[in-house]
Order: structure tokens, then C-alpha cells, then sequence
């Protein structure tokens, strides 16, 4: 019988034989595995040049739904010109609602199968969301904000996006409070799905739960991803209802995090003094442990700037002062502030986060600004205090091409227009990967070969030029023949590619679709096309 209702629903029938709702459940557990589902191809077709396929679940497989997505999908698609793009955009936009929603309550009743205290005894309360990666069964902090993110704008009309949201700062602010270092994570106890298993041999202080953490890779930019996920919703919808004294307490951990990482190698006296966060691993593959028994690469004094053990990539930092989430973090401690005051009594924490964030702003200047004997002044991507500098960038967000997109400088300062040169061009940047096929900015993380379509996105969201943003979004488009978009491409062959659902990438595809569309609407909608905003 399942599989009579699998090949239903692998066909999309099930709702057109009008299958009673008791089926409904039936039917979810015979939904295909979308990691195997998106990498075949599915119609109706585009008819387009590339004739993209239809890549969403069918109806009753979809983790979540909302009226609202589905009006602008329509909206959106019907007026983009190109075909193929506006396929593209059919199946990114929604997918973080179609697959990754793997846990919702809305309203704080869990059901009897589940943990209902949390690991230090207290109960857990409100609307919680456990949003998956993609083809990895665990939430990572920096995916799980960057995949909500363009719903964020429809949360005041939909009052169940709203609510998606507010349990997502709920549900990260429990992990943060547990396991501040660690960047992804298993399904919270309450939801009642089992962990899902990390065969990696890791050792690493401070020690974890293996069925509460995936993986603990301390990225400092989990953290400020933690901070962006509160204040976006407070900039999407006015709100300021999700400050639950959890979140104070794990805005609290994230402060206390930020300390314990500001210390340098050494003391005043010049002694060691060991970092609190050290991580080894069992591997032959270097990016994936730290040296010097799991610190890491030394880091000076009186920086002002934050370690970072691992990259959003989850590669290790050379050295690790690395520039580009500092900047975020700077950012997210501002507008956390201002998020703060709006709220009212918060005061004197508002006036310490804004200070923070000023300071770490100038470190970043200060440490991050050096001299290149080809582009003049630009921005490292990692330093050590001591002079010690990486000179590169990788496609993961947050990077050096993204610094405008994460608000921490405008994109025509001369710096960053520097910066900006230099890693788009293989003199500049050792991780320009270029190819018959395809190219753009990669990274250690899949190799030499094989350039991120993400990177291309970001090129496109931080230019002024129509024709860089169009010629980054149709060589994405080109080389994106599920319909979706993937983690790498190898840049010799364009069917050689990493990650068939990697939801994140979807949605900075679908933003800079929307970017464009509200920005630059003659680019896709075609001449004298009027702006458009999701709203
Ligand atoms: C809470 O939400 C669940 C799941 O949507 C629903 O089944 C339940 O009836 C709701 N309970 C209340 C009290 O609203
Ligand atoms: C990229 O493709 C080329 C040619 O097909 C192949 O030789 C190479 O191994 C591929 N690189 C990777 C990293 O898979």
C-alpha cells in the first residue's frame, strides 16, 4: 500500500484523486527524499532555452505553506521575461518552506511524545521552528537566519510566517544558550525527532551534547546570525514581542562568547594562556581541525577585534582575526541596540552593545585596512595582530565581497571598490577559480575546481553595474539545470556539481531576484517595467 501511494505521490496525484485528509500523514512519510528528488527533473518544464524543470515537492509534501509566498511567486514569475530565470525563482523562493521546516509549533503546545524541560531544567515554552540545512538533517544558525530571509517582509500580512519566525529566535536562542560555540544542531529534545548522527571523532572544549549539537565549530558569525535573525524581524515588522528573557539570556552567552574570544595568546606578561574554545579532529583533510593541539594560530594584543576558530564555510581560520564577521558583528551589536531602545527599559544594555559595536567597527579599520602592492588599500580576509595576513575570499557570506550587503559600508567607498577588484580577479585572489564552464569565488571547502554560484550572487547583489549584475545572474542561471541552485560548480563541466539542496543558496538567489526586481525591474521585468516589492 505505501507504495502504490509513493508512486502517487512521486507523480503529484494525490490531491487530484481527492485522497481523504486521514491520509494526509500516510502520505508525508511516502514523500521521496527531496535530496534525491531534486537532483532529477521534474515538469511541467520551463519552455525556456534551458526548458528548467519544476523542482517543488508536490503539495502535500511541502514542510510548510503560506498564502502569502505563493502570491508573490505568482507575481514575481509572471512578469519575469526570462523563462528559465523565473523558474529558477518558482522553485528557490519557496524552498525553504517546501523542505526545511522539519519542526513547527506555533503555539507552545508540544505534543506528549517530547522532552518538555530543557537540559537545565526549565520548561519549554512558545512557538519554537527547526529549520534543516537541506541534504544535512541539522539546523546551522548562520543557514537558518540567511533561509528565513525573505519571508521576513511578509510576516506582518501572514500572520503564520510570523509566527514561523518568532519560534526560529526562539528555538536559536535555546541553542545558543546551551552551546554557544558550536554551529549546528540537532532537533530541540520537544520536538520528539531523533538526533541525527555525526560519525566525525571531535574533541573539543567546551564538550557538548552530541544529541543536542550536529557539529561545534565555533564561527563567530553564527553568533552575529543569531543577532541578525531578531533584528531583521524587528526591521521586517516592528515587533519586539520575542524578547523573551531567553533571548536575554542568550544575548547575555553571546556577549560573554565575544569576551572570552577578545583575549589574546598572551598575557601582559607575556605568558600563554590558552583559549577557552580549543577543537581537534580526527582527518586528514587540514581545514577541518586547528593546530597547536586545537587553539589555532596566535592572535596579538589590544586588537580590539574577536577569534573566530572556523569560517561560515566551517573551513578553520588561518589566522583568526578574521575580518569579515567581525564587520557583521559590528553591525548586528548596533542594531541590536536600536532594537533595544525601541523596546524601551533596556537602556544602559543598549548603550553598552552600541559602544561595542562602534569599537569592533574601528578594529576593523584599524587591523583589517592594509596595503596591497597591486589594488592599494584593501580589506585582509583574516590577520593575527602581529602583521600576519590571508589575502583571499571565499563564496560563504559573510565575506569580504559581501561587506556592503551586510550594511557594515556603502558599496562605493574606495576601499571596498579596492577590496572588491581584488577578490573578483585570480591575481587578487587565490580562490577566483575560472574555467571553460564556469566561474566565480570559491574556497578551500570543495577544492580548486570548483567556483560557488553564491558568490556570483553576491557579485550581482553588490554592483551598480547592469552588466556585471545580469552576466553574474545568467551564468548562475546557465549552470543551474536541476532549477536549483547548488553549493559549487565545477568550473570545467557545469554537470559536475556539489550539494543538489543546499536551501540556503536558494534564498540569496531568490533575494537577488527580488533585489533586482524592486532596484533595477527593466533588467527582468523589461523596459520601462515598474518596481516591485513583495509586501
Ligand atoms: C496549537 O497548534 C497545534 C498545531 O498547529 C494545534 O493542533 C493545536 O490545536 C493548537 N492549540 C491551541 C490551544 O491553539
Ligand atoms: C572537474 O572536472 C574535471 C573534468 O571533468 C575533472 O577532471 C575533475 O576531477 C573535476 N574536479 C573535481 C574537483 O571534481
Amino acid at each position: 500500500m505505501v507504495l502504490s501511494i509513493l508512486a502517487l505521490t512521486l507523480l503529484g496525484l494525490g490531491q487530484a484523486h481527492g485522497l481523504a485528509h486521514d491520509n494526509a500523514a500516510i502520505l508525508k512519510r511516502a514523500c521521496p527524499d527531496y535530496t534525491t528528488y531534486s537532483a532529477q527533473q521534474h515538469g511541467p518544464y520551463s519552455g525556456g532555452p534551458l526548458n528548467l524543470p519544476f523542482q517543488r515537492p508536490a503539495e502535500q509534501c511541502r514542510t510548510f505553506t503560506s498564502a502569502a509566498v505563493e502570491k508573490v511567486i505568482e507575481e514575481v514569475t509572471s512578469r519575469l521575461v526570462d523563462k528559465d530565470l523565473a523558474q529558477i525563482f518558482r522553485n528557490a523562493y519557496p524552498n525553504t518552506l517546501d523542505t526545511t521546516i522539519k519542526w513547527h509549533v506555533p503555539n507552545g503546545t508540544y505534543s506528549s511524545n517530547s522532552r518538555l524541560t530543557r537540559r537545565d531544567g526549565s520548561v519549554w515554552t512558545g512557538a519554537q521552528t527547526f529549520i534543516v540545512t537541506g541534504d544535512i538533517n541539522a539546523e546551522w544558525l548562520r543557514d537558518s537566519t540567511n533561509q528565513l530571509l525573505n519571508y521576513q517582509t511578509l510576516a506582518t500580512k501572514d500572520k503564520s510566517l510570523f509566527t514561523l519566525i518568532h519560534g526560529a529566535i526562539n528555538t536559536q536562542a535555546e541553542f545558543v544558550i546551551q552551546s554557544p560555540y558550536c554551529e549546528s544542531f540537532q532537533p530541540p529534545s520537544v520536538s520528539g525527532l531523533p538526533p541525527y548522527k555525526n560519525t566525525e571523532q571531535d574533541t573539543v572544549h567546551p564538550t557538548y551534547d552530541p544529541s543536542f549539537v550536529y557539529e561545534c565549530k565555533y564561527e563567530l558569525d553564527s553568533l552575529a546570525h543569531f543577532l541578525k535573525l531578531g533584528n531583521t524581524f524587528y526591521e521586517s515588522t516592528g515587533t519586539t514581542d520575542f524578547l523573551s528573557d531567553r533571548w536575554f539570556m542568550a544575548l547575555q552567552t553571546v556577549l560573554n562568547v565575544i569576551d572570552a574570544e577578545s583575549q589574546p595568546t598572551f598575557d601582559a606578561d607575556g605568558q600563554y594562556v590558552e583559549n577557552v574554545y580549543t577543537f581537534q579532529r580526527e582527518t586528514t583533510i587540514g581545514t577541518e581541525t586547528l593546530n597547536l593541539g586545537g587553539i589555532g594560530n596566535p592572535i596579538a594584543r589590544h586588537t580590539g577585534l574577536i577569534r573566530s576558530a572556523y569560517r561560515p564555510s566551517d573551513d578553520a581560520t588561518i589566522f583568526p582575526y578574521f575580518i569579515p564577521p567581525n564587520a557583521m558583528m559590528s553591525v548586528e551589536l548596533q542594531k541590536t541596540a536600536k532594537l533595544l531602545k525601541a523596546a524601551g527599559g533596556h537602556d544602559k544594555l543598549a548603550e553598552e552593545l552600541d559602544s561595542r559595536g562602534k569599537k569592533l567597527a574601528k578594529a576593523v579599520q584599524e587591523h583589517g585596512i592594509v596595503n596591497h602592492k597591486i589594488y592599494g588599500d584593501v580589506y585582509a580576509y583574516e590577520v593575527d595582530g602581529y602583521g600576519g595576513r590571508n589575502m583571499m575570499d571565499d563564496a560563504n557570506v559573510p565575506s569580504l565581497l559581501s561587506l556592503p550587503y551586510l550594511g557594515y559600508l556603502d558599496q562605493d567607498d574606495k576601499v571596498y571598490q579596492n577590496t572588491r577588484k581584488m577578490v573578483t580577479s585570480q591575481a587578487g585572489n587565490p580562490y577566483y577559480l575560472t574555467g571553460p564552464a564556469f566561474h566565480g569565488i570559491g574556497g578551500p571547502h570543495i577544492g580548486l575546481q570548483n567556483a560557488w554560484p553564491m558568490s556570483l550572487l553576491i557579485q550581482a547583489q553588490t554592483s551598480d553595474d547592469d552588466k556585471e549584475i545580469m552576466d553574474c545572474i545568467n551564468l548562475v542561471k546557465q549552470s543551474s539545470l536541476t532549477g536549483l541552485i547548488h553549493e559549487s560548480i565545477n568550473v570545467t563541466n557545469i554537470n559536475d556539481y556539489t550539494r543538489p539542496w543546499f536551501s540556503w543558496a536558494n534564498s540569496v538567489y531568490a533575494q537577488t531576484i527580488l533585489k533586482v526586481a524592486e532596484e533595477r525591474p527593466h533588467l527582468i521585468f523589461g523596459k520601462g517595467a515598474k518596481p516591485y516589492r513583495p509586501e
